[in-house]
């Protein structure tokens, strides 16, 4: 497959392994861990002595993804944290290379001020299901109203990677919808 392509049906991981620009990051940023797979995936990618930490709002995935860190072999390069990401994110400071963007959909909007104060220059964030069925692209009026809250902030999140100057982002119809920013500058 050439440098650069992104195969049907991929995982954001397979986003990371066809994007030269995402090889070797030093420091990687997991929102949304669950039990740690797409999480192992990543600490493959990292640059030795890269580090890679992982925000889960459930203390019960912190067991089941410290089971599964130590049968990978890459328990030293992660760092759990525990508790609501936007929380979270506001106490950290810190910087990334690469931030995976995969908990409450509705709430990237409030992470993404945290990201991109965090991601380096040249940084990607990846921002896993923002179409979201292809509802993402239907009117307001049209959408079920127990899924307008979402279907608002998904928006204006898409908005804002699409505007902000500082930001190129792009969409692939991989899975549910893959956002790919990256920051142009600071
Ligand atoms: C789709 S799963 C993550 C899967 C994981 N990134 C992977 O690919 O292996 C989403 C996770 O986000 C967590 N989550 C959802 N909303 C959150 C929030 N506001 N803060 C922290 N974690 C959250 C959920 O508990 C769940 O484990």
């Amino acid at each position: 497959m050439p440098e650069g392509t992104v195969k049907t049906g991929a995982s954001p991981g397979n986003v990371m392994q066809d994007t030269e620009a995402l090889q070797r990051p030093v420091k990687i940023l997991e929102i949304g861990m669950a039990v740690g797979f797409s999480a192992s995936f990543m600490c493959g990618y990292l640059k030795d002595g890269g580090h890679l930490t992982t925000i889960d709002r459930y203390p019960i995935m912190i067991e089941a993804a410290k089971e599964n860190f130590k049968k990978m072999g890459v328990e030293d390069k992660v760092t759990m944290k525990i508790g609501h990401a936007e929380n979270v994110l506001a106490e950290m400071n810190d910087n990334f290379d690469f931030i995976f963007m995969d908990a409450a959909k509705g709430k990237y909007i409030e992470f993404l001020p945290h990201c991109l104060r965090m991601l380096r220059k040249g940084g990607i964030i990846v921002a896993d299901d923002v179409l979201q069925d292809g509802r993402v692209a239907q009117k307001y009026e049209e959408i079920p109203r127990r899924q307008r809250t979402i279907h608002k902030r998904m928006n204006e999140f898409l908005t804002e990677i699409s505007n902000d100057p500082k930001l190129t982002s792009a969409i692939l119809t991989i899975g549910d919808g893959v956002a790919v920013i990256r920051k142009k500058e600071d």
